[in-house]
């Protein structure tokens, strides 16, 4: 396999210069404090870490036609064959065709559309060449690199890593491989570096501003200002709230609250505390309604149910965005969950409140940046990772074996 071919830029995604407007200013370093040279690791992990296996596409949506994606910046194919779900490099070695506009000539192979050549699914070899008859030479000498690929929750998953995989229950939350539950989700991909969308998803401030016009929002009050801190609590970092503050007098301008008379206080700030919570929830015992894991995966624990977030690098400037909303039910509870969900949540919050999410990633431009105090959210998340043990993925070359 090719080793990585060039590096990625070390910061993130600046915004194009519109066409016509100002002549660019000379470029002067960001003061200290304001770039990202305290967080190298992440700094660098523009196209996110290998070694993790990602969510990419709902498993139903893979058909025997091929499916491009792009994922961690790699091009790859994705095919079912027979029950299986394949990820092949989407590159032909010949003469770099991307496979995903080739044929299905022969069962569990794939021909590319320009000569023919045609490849074994199960592992990318170059099993014929049909422009060059029966004895081919080449055939055999020859593969496309392929990827693992699990399906689990009605996703599939790939995993970009190095050597035997481990079991793709590592990348998933255990309550969701232990439990029987009901969930609705929905995916796109999204604008913006899988970095702003992380930091968005663990971002102690912005609901309070920028959701209170949400619609899902719309009959529940939000807080002014929280004190918080984040503790780290197996593979999680959780948000826990010391002190909740619902209106309060900023000095020369006046009292600002989210309080309406047609909003109901919310629920506690963390599920454990509602006096009626389902009892896998309440088992998993989170002290804080907001926590964050890696590669990147958000999970927002209310009482009766949990919303969870994938934030998948796609390239430099995309992120695949992954939502579930989960219930922990079955029988009736579990199809009305499934009405409600295709009705109105899948359209109020895994729409229009984490679209409100999607437009800050899009024109978010940082560094440089100045952190205020709720930003510890995000610090600690950078620090998080600077101490994991991690291995960046950088822009691959070609990976013809
Ligand atoms: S480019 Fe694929 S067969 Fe020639
Ligand atoms: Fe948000």
């Amino acid at each position: 396999m090719a080793e990585p071919a060039e590096k990625p830029p070390a910061v993130a995604r600046r915004r194009p210069r519109r066409a016509g407007g100002p002549a660019p200013a000379a470029k002067t370093p960001a003061p200290a404090g304001q770039d990202w040279s305290s967080w190298p690791t992440y700094n660098d992990a523009t196209l996110g870490f290998r070694d993790f296996w990602y969510p990419v596409q709902w498993a139903r949506r893979i058909g025997s036609k091929p499916m491009p994606i792009t994922l961690l910046g790699e091009k790859i194919v994705l095919i079912r064959d027979g029950d299986t779900v394949r990820a092949l490099h989407d590159r032909c070695p010949h003469r770099g065709v991307p496979l995903s506009l080739g044929r299905r000539e022969f069962e569990g192979s794939i021909s590319c559309a320009y000569h023919g050549w045609t490849f074994d699914l199960k592992d990318g070899r170059l099993g014929a060449v049909l422009t060059d008859g029966p004895e081919s030479p080449i055939c055999g000498k020859i593969s496309v690199r392929t990827y693992p690929v699990r399906e689990r929750l009605g996703l599939v998953w790939v995993y970009i890593g190095d050597g035997d995989p481990p079991p793709v229950e590592r990348d998933i939350p255990a309550e969701l491989t232990e439990n029987a539950f009901v969930m609705g989700g929905r995916t796109d991909v999204r604008k913006g570096n899988w970095r702003f969308a992380a930091e968005n998803g663990f971002d102690e401030g912005h609901a309070k501003y920028l959701h209170n016009t949400a619609l899902w929002r719309l009959f529940k009050v939000m807080p002014a200002w929280n004190m918080t801190r984040v503790i780290e609590s197996g593979s999680w970092l959780i948000r826990v709230q010391d002190e909740v503050h619902w209106e309060a007098d900023y000095p020369g301008y006046g009292t600002w609250s989210n309080k309406r008379w047609w909003k109901r206080m919310p629920l506690p700030d963390h599920p454990g505390k509602s006096a009626d919570v389902n009892p896998v929830i309440k088992k998993m015992n989170i002290p804080g309604f907001v926590s964050i894991r890696l590669p990147g995966l958000l999970r927002v624990a209310y009482p009766h149910f949990i919303h969870y977030e994938w934030y998948v690098p796609v390239d430099a400037d995309h992120v695949r965005y992954v939502q579930i909303m989960v219930r922990f039910e079955d029988g009736p509870k579990a199809a009305v969950f499934k009405a409600k969900y295709l009705s109105w949540i899948r359209w109020l919050f895994h729409g229009q409140f984490t679209g409100q999410d999607a437009w800050m990633v899009d024109v978010m431009d940082a560094p440089p940046e100045k952190l205020y105090r709720p930003d510890l959210s995000l610090t600690a998340w950078r620090r998080h990772i600077e101490k994991s043990d991690l291995k960046v993925q950088h822009a691959r070359g070609r990976l013809e074996r």
